[in-house]
Formats: C-alpha cells, structure tokens, sequence
C-alpha cells in the first residue's frame, strides 16, 4: 500500500517509523514532514497539515491507498471527511467526532449529560457574566478558552484577580482569536496526571498502555505549559484497579454517549485524567495520538499499527492484533531555549548518530536537513526514546543518549519520571 501522514512533529515520526516497518506499507508520503521524517517517508514540506485542499490533491495525485490524519487542526477542519467523499480511505475522526478537543464546551456537555466524571463547569459567552459569577467563587479555579489554541488556553488560576485577567485576555483582547468567544470556568482538580489513548472504531475502544506527559517548561512542573516535554509508558500510577475503573465509569460510557449523539468516534482518542482523592475525572479530551506521548508507546508496540490503523477504518478493530511488550519507554525532549516563548532557529545540531549508536531513538520534531546535516527548525526540535525492562533503566538510557546531542540554546529537563521511580 501507499500511505501518506499527515503532520511533521515528533509524533508524526512515530507514526512514520511504525509504518515503516509494517510488511503491507511498500511507499510512506509524509505531508508536510520534517527532517528526521525524511529518511523513512517522501516528504512534501510545501503541503502544510492546515491545508486540506493541498492534502486532497496530493493524495489523489500520488494516488495513495490510504491516509493518516494525526494533528488536532486538519482533524478539525474535517480533512478525514474530505479524503473519504473522494473515495481515499482516511484515519482518524470526522470533522463532528473531532468536537471532543476542538470544543471543550461540545465534550463538557456530553460529559455533563452521559454523567462522565469531570471537573464541574459553567460556560460564558459573555465577559461581564463570566465576572459576574468570579464573585462567588474561590481561587484556585480554572479559566479554558473553548476552541483549540495550541495547549495555551488553560489558565489555572491561583487567585481570583487572576482569573479575572485570563477572563478578560481570552474574551475582550481576543489573545486566543475565535477560540475565546466562549470561555469555560471549571473547579480546579488535584492529583496526577495520567493519558489514556484509545484506538476507537465506534464499536470498540482498546485502550493502550497508559502514559505520563510532562506538560511544564521547567523542572518541578515549575514554569509555563507547553506541549509536552517528555514522556513515559507504561505509567506506573496506572494501576490494574484504576484502568479497570476508567474502563467502566470513563472509557466505555464515552464510547456510547458519542454512539447515542449518532457521532460514532473512529481514530484515536485521547483521554487525559486526574487521579484525584473521589476517583479519576476527564480533565481533556483530545482527537489524536499525544505528543510526546507516542514517542514513548509506539516503540512498546509489538504489532502491525497498519493493520491497527485499517482495522479502526474498517470497525474492525474488537478483532485486530495488538500486542504491547512487557517493558517501560522514556522519551526526552530537546527543545530551543525560550520555548515555549520565542526562540531562534536554524541551529546546527550535533551527536545524533552518537546518540543512535546507544540504542536510542531520536525523533525529529522541529528539524530540517540540508546537504546531510541537521538545523533546529521549532520550539520542540527532538525527543529522545529509551525502551527497557524497568523505567528507572529507560530513563538512565534516554538521558545518556540525550547528553550525546547539542545545540546551541538547547534546553530539556533533568526530571522526566523522577518522581515515580
Ligand atoms: P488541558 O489543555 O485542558 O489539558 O489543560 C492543560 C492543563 O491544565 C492540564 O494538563 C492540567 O494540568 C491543567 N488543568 C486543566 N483543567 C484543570 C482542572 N479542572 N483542574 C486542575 N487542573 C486543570
Ligand atoms: N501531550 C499533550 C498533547 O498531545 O496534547
């Protein structure tokens, strides 16, 4: 088959690398790509993942067999729909299926309705009645801008003044565009963390191995969120009792409240929880595989992901072969100093091949490749990947191979999974 993958992070060299692999993939296109990308898919970085005409034509014109949406913006603009009314069978939600993370307000209130457990929340539409209703309330709450905006519209408030300043940044400055014009108040959770992904095929929701982001710029979860700084799977908080009761009060009854709205949910969905004191709650919903996330499962999957992705297409998913090795990844991320605020680019990047020789994986996020040698081209430039038998040894393993790699501003950090080992 012909299989082209939309998207050019870090993630998307997951994906790619696992196709790669795969005996029924004979060519891999990836859209638009990155230099990392480049060595295992033909890319196309003129075909950016935004735009959904130039995504179409290409696969028609390369006449691929089938195609991989991953990242939240093409999904949102219905990129799935469009390659499947041409008749090219694509994976990955519908363009309404995408509401789970492209509207916080559209999941809330189907968590509301099919009593998912969640964090309780008033919607606003208007800024002097989302004030209004900060009187009566206690710090710290949290304040979401409805639409998609790039994990940054998530304020967690630590008094009401500041509440109020998120109020008035996302609904009268417009910092967030469109994405603010309704604003989510939510009672602040406690607790760890943990992400959930499904494969999902509107019939069956398999859960994979859960995993652990680490959302904070700076040791300690100290500094700004940001897209993920590192990675780690299976997570050890995730006991058999816990996943037995997402499975039974979160994963299952999320699979039938979106049957019951007739928007069945085909791809892969990402579930994100707090384990707090009364039980795990959603905190988010997201339509995709994590980034980071992926980095650190894929390289645990012992099977086909192919025959996995064709499986979700086709509702076949109750019977697909999926096999998880019995053994911990950790991923790292490498990213530009200043991120995720402004950073510079076009940074030459040394020791990847050092860093391959450990037995690491290193995929590309933010690079580009010229004449053989690489340049940091983003925010999150790479993510270092250890698999092992215990986590402790992934994670000794992905920090020496990470070591191995510089360039100039590079930042990571020193703790990922330091607290539960
Ligand atoms: P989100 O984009 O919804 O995942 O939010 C980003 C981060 O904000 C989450 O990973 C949490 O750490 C935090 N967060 C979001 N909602 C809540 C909540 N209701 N209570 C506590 N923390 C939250
Ligand atoms: N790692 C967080 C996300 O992919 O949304």
């Amino acid at each position: 088959m012909k299989v082209l993958v939309i998207g050019g992070g870090g993630r998307e060299h997951a994906v790619c690398l696992a196709l790669s692999r795969s005996p029924r993939v004979d060519a891999l296109l990836c859209a638009p790509g990155n230099g990392g990308i480049a060595r295992v898919a033909r890319c196309f970085p003129q075909v950016k993942a935004t735009d959904v005409d130039a995504i179409v034509r290409l696969a028609r014109d390369e006449r691929v067999d089938f195609v991989v949406v991953t990242p939240d913006d093409p999904l949102a603009l219905g990129c799935v729909d469009r390659l499947e009314a041409e008749g090219i069978p694509a994976f990955g939600p519908t363009q309404q299926a995408a509401q789970m993370e492209s509207s916080k307000i559209f999941s809330k209130r189907l968590m509301q309705k099919y009593g998912i457990p969640t964090a309780r929340c008033e919607v606003f539409t208007d800024c002097d009645a989302a004030l209004a209703y900060l009187d009566g309330q206690q710090a710290p709450i949290v304040v979401k801008a409805d639409g998609l905006a790039l994990g940054k519209g998530v304020v967690v408030a630590q008094t009401l003044d500041e509440a109020r300043d998120a109020v008035r940044a996302m609904m009268l400055d417009g910092r967030f565009g469109a994405s603010g014009a309704r604003v989510l108040i939510e009672e602040c959770m406690t607790g760890r963390e943990v992400t959930v992904l499904c494969f999902c095929d509107g019939h069956t929701i398999r859960p994979m191995p859960a995993s652990q982001d680490h959302k904070r710029a700076y040791d300690g979860d100290q500094g700004p969120n940001t897209g993920g700084m590192g990675a780690i799977a299976p997570s050890p908080l995730y006991t058999p009792e816990i996943a037995a009761r997402v499975e039974r009060e979160i994963l299952r009854p999320t699979l039938a409240a979106m049957n019951a709205e007739g928007i069945p949910f085909k791809g892969v969905l990402y579930v994100g929880l707090m384990l707090t004191p009364e039980g795990p709650k959603v905190v988010e919903y997201n339509a995709r595989f994590g980034d980071p996330e992926t980095q650190a499962l894929l390289p645990l999957l012992d099977s086909d992901l192919m025959a996995i992705f064709q499986a979700v297409r086709d509702g076949q998913l109750a019977q697909a072969d999926i096999r998880w090795r019995d053994e911990s990844a950790a991923c790292v991320v490498l990213a530009s100093g200043g991120y995720p605020g402004k950073y510079a680019s076009g940074k030459e990047i040394s020791g990847l091949d050092a860093a391959e020789a450990l037995g690491a994986t290193v995929y590309h996020a933010g690079t580009r490749e010229q004449d053989g040698r690489y340049y940091t081209a983003g925010g999150r430039v790479l993510g270092v990947t250890a698999v092992a038998p215990t986590l402790r040894q992934a994670l000794q393993d992905a920090y020496a191979a990470a070591e191995r790699i510089s360039f100039d501003g590079m930042m990571m950090r020193r703790d990922i999974g330091a607290r539960d080992i």
